[in-house]
This record gives C-alpha cells, structure tokens and sequence, in this order.
C-alpha cells in the first residue's frame, strides 16, 4: 500500500471515529474563537473560506461568527466527522475526500488547514500546498507544529503518522507570487488557548 494510502486509511478508519469522540466543544470552541481572531487580523475582504480537513467543523463554527456572511466550504476524508461539519451553522458544503485528491472546481477567499499538514506523509506534501496554493484567491492561512528541520514524531503510539516541518517555508519557496502577511505562536499555557504549541503563518497571493 502506498504511503498516502495508508494515511488516508488511518484517518478514515478506526482512528479516525475515535479522534471524533475524543474531541470536546466546550473546551475547544474558546479556544479556536481567539485563534482565529489572531490569525486573520490582517485580513480583508474575506467572503469565501475553503478548510482542508475539517474534522467535526470546531474551525468552520467560529468562521461563521467571525465571518457571519462568508460562504464556507470544507473537505474531510473522514466519513463521521464530514457528516457532523455539514451540520455547523453557516457551512455551506464539506466534500467527504482526500485533500490530496479533491478536484479544484472554484477559489476560495482564504484556504487554510489547522493540524493537518502534520498528518500528511512528506512524499506527497506538494500535493497538498498545489491544492492550498490552487484553492486560494487571496489569502492562505497554516496553523500547524513547525520545526526547522523536518521531524518525524510519534502519535498516539503511531508511527510515520505526525511530521514537523518548516510547512510555510516550503510554501512560500514553491510558489513565487506568495508573501508571509502575518505568523505567531499559540502557547498551550496562555489561558485564552490553552490546547497544544501551534505555529500559525498567514500569506497573501499576488
Ligand atoms: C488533527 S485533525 C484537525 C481537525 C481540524 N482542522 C481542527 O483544527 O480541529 C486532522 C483532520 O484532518 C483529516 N485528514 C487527514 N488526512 C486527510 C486528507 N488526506 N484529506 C482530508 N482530510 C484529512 C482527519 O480526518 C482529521 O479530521
């Protein structure tokens, strides 16, 4: 089995139903909302959102308060967790498929992906920045564990399932029209937010 094949078949299978129950609202929801007032606050004219691997739409929820007109739409290979995204308020479409995979019909204002780069294998990573890079009018937004040099680590007693790496740089290095807007750091001990250390790195097309 191919790399991304066993990956895809991690997340849409057992692992991935259980990563679903695992995961709180009233502990998450908070903390997304002050993430993403951060991140975006360099933002404009923000009227369509695409976010790649959605999970149960925690992220997609708090766009909807923040962007209360903005059409959102999203993409999760997980069957359970697609069909609880759908039902979030304001969310227009969630396509139950791979990232990598996923056909490029329309732009989107702001494509971004939060705790997903680190889940896919590194052979096929350019996949996933050609589908940010094509799903993005505008903006571009990755909220993910960085390190400067890539870093396998493992996951919940997996291996080859969570990877570290320097996504934004790779990124801006693939694609020339691409500029860092805005980045910053989420340390799990600030009450506001309180999950784990993220890095966050918001880019500008054109
Ligand atoms: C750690 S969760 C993050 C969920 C969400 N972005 C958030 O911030 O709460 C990773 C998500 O990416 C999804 N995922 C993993 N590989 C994917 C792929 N190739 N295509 C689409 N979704 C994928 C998983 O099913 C899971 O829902």
């Amino acid at each position: 089995m191919s790399i991304e094949k066993e990956t895809s078949a991690f997340w849409k299978g057992e692992f991935g139903d259980e990563y679903v129950q695992r995961h709180d609202a009233p502990r998450l929801v908070p903390a997304k909302r002050f993430q993403f007032q951060t991140m975006l606050r360099n933002t404009h004219g923000i009227s369509s959102i695409m976010e790649l691997g959605t999970n149960q739409g925690f992220n997609l929820k708090v766009l909807h308060e923040q962007f209360p007109e903005a059409e959102l739409h999203g993409v999760e290979i997980n069957e359970n967790a697609a069909a609880m995204a759908r039902k979030v308020q304001g969310v227009e479409s969630i396509t139950c498929a791979s990232l990598l995979e996923v056909p490029v019909d329309r732009v989107y204002d702001l494509s971004f992906t939060a705790g997903v780069l680190i889940h896919i294998a590194p052979e096929v990573l350019p996949k996933a920045y050609q589908k940010l890079y094509d799903f993005s009018r505008k903006f571009i937004l990755l909220s993910e564990y960085h390190n400067t040099s890539p870093q396998e680590i493992e996951y919940r007693g997996h291996r080859n399932r969570m990877f570290m790496r320097d996504f934004a740089g790779e990124l801006l290095d693939s694609y020339a029209d691409l500029r860092l807007l805005d980045y910053g750091f989420f340390y799990k001990r600030d009450p506001r937010y309180g999950l784990g250390d993220i890095n966050w790195f918001l880019m500008e097309k054109g």
